[in-house]
């Protein structure tokens, strides 16, 4: 099983960090999640429920979700010695990939993606904007010359999805393919 920890930061699409965790913790991987205010108040608004509230919902899970207070730096993923096998922050705010990518924030969450980069650990960032500045594409571009992952939230269409599901489902399997974690969410491509 893997140790993963997932960022949910104030960009919109907190429905790829509930089926993510749901994917992840239904699986039996060791789950660890940190999210900064606003992405806190993002999920709620966008979900209907809370963070905390939904990661109480898995308790019946084969392993329940860990949450890290934000302004915990004492929380065991600041450190580089709490072996996790990857980071994921998604969705990703402009705002906390700017900062990672400056290497300035003081969060739990910015220390914890700071110790993945440190560490050569894998760390996906699923970005949430549009259109770009010219700011926030140099910021990505820091930050996969560091060797962090860079999946946008950008869905594509060729599986003909009829739900909003099937959507976010499909950006969700990429992130679990980037984690090497085996799935089933989408049908894959075999040719026409
Ligand atoms: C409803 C809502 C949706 C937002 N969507 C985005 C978004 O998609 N991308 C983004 O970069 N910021 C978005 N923001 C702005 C961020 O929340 C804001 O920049 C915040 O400072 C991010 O802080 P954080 O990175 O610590 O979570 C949104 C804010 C709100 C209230």
């Amino acid at each position: 099983m893997n140790r993963i920890i997932i960022g949910i930061t104030g960009a919109s699409g907190s429905v790829y960090a509930k089926r993510l965790i749901e994917e992840l913790s239904g699986a039996g991987h060791d789950v660890h999640v940190i999210c900064s205010k606003t992405g806190d108040e993002v999920f709620s608004y966008e979900t209907g429920i809370s963070p905390e509230d939904f990661i109480r919902t898995l308790g019946g899970s084969p392993k329940a979700p860990v949450i890290h207070q934000n302004d915990n730096l004492f929380a065991p993923p600041a450190s580089g010695s709490f072996k996790a096998d990857a980071m994921v922050i998604v969705p990703a705010s402009m705002a906390t990939l700017g900062g990672i990518a400056a290497g300035s924030l003081q969060s739990l969450l910015g220390r914890s993606a700071d110790v993945c980069l440190k560490e050569r650990r894998k760390l996906i960032i699923v970005p949430r904007e549009t259109p770009f500045s010219r700011i926030h594409l140099r910021n990505m571009l820091e930050l996969t010359e560091t060797g962090a992952v860079i999946l946008p939230a950008m869905p594509g269409f060729y599986n003909h999805p009829k739900t909003v599901d099937d959507i976010v489902n499909f950006t969700v399997a990429r992130i679990l393919d980037q984690l090497g974690i085996e799935n089933t969410l989408t049908k894959r491509w075999e040719g026409r």
